[in-house]
């Protein structure tokens, strides 16, 4: 099996060098537990380490927002950007609440994330935060089905893709905000923030023999930083 390395320091030595080719994971966590700092890092350093160009998808903020927000760390995205090796795209669905409205604008989406994917030949793929699709679906039936047909219909580019999850709170039981989003993923990645401490477990990996430990890890100068000789017990995170 081709494996994808994410090239975040520590975290591929858990996951038996990478993430499968053409996999979907879901990154899960409370607000500021690390999701945007992991899925851009992912995005980077395949650019740059690996020569994998790839397409980031941001839900969340404006673009400013998301390269200001990477300034804290000693990326070169723009570089990189201007070489064709990564994007960064702001994804809508406008003011629209109406299901059969939303179904459309999902289409159009679809349709130019398809168009960036192949632009670039991009091979890894992010999107953050698909919580975000609650804002214009409430229904959890609509929802799921929804989701479902958004990760699928991703599949087909063929990219290796991380998507990200807000969990409302710290529960460590939870992986998502709508409790639908890690069925439809073929690998699940938890991120906890309990101050000072962070760290995270890789919860399922289809066709991987995972760590099943959480595992401390950094957020430093270069991005995150996991620690994969140290281990957590459970009970050190907050119920
Ligand atoms: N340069 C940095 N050094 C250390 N920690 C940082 C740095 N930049 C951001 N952080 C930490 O990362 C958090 C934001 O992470 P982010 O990935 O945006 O969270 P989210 O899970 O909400 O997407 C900040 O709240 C801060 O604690
Ligand atoms: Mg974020």
């Amino acid at each position: 099996m081709n494996r994808v390395p994410t090239g975040i320091p520590g975290f591929d030595e858990l996951v038996q060098g990478g993430i499968p080719e053409g996999a979907s994971v879901l990154v899960g966590g409370g607000p500021g537990a690390g999701k945007t700092i992991f899925a851009m890092q992912y995005i980077y350093e395949g650019a740059r380490s690996y020569n994998d160009p790839g397409l980031y998808v941001t839900l969340e903020t404006g673009l400013k927002d998301i390269t200001w927000n990477m300034q804290s760390f000693a990326w070169d995205i723009k570089t990189l950007q201007d070489k064709n090796m990564m994007k960064i795209y702001r994804l809508n669905f406008g003011n629209t609440r109406n299901p059969e409205q939303v179904q459309e604008q999902v289409e159009k989406e679809l349709a130019i994330i398809t168009k960036m994917v192949d632009a670039i030949d991009a091979k890894r793929l992010v999107i953050d935060s698909v919580t975000s699709f609650g804002v214009w679906m409430s229904e959890q039936g609509a929802l799921r089905h929804l989701l479902f047909e958004f990760v699928n219909r991703l599949k087909e580019t063929g990219c290796t893709t991380i998507l990200t999850s807000e969990i409302p709170g710290e529960d460590r039981n939870k992986f998502s905000a709508f409790g639908v989003e890690e069925f439809v993923v073929d690998g699940v990645v938890a991120l906890y923030f309990t101050p000072p401490n962070r760290s995270i477990f890789v919860r399922k990996l289809r066709g991987t023999n995972h760590s099943k430990a959480v595992h401390a890890f950094d957020i430093v100068e270069n991005g995150i930083e996991v620690r994969p000789k140290d281990e957590i017990l459970w009970g050190a995170l907050r119920q």
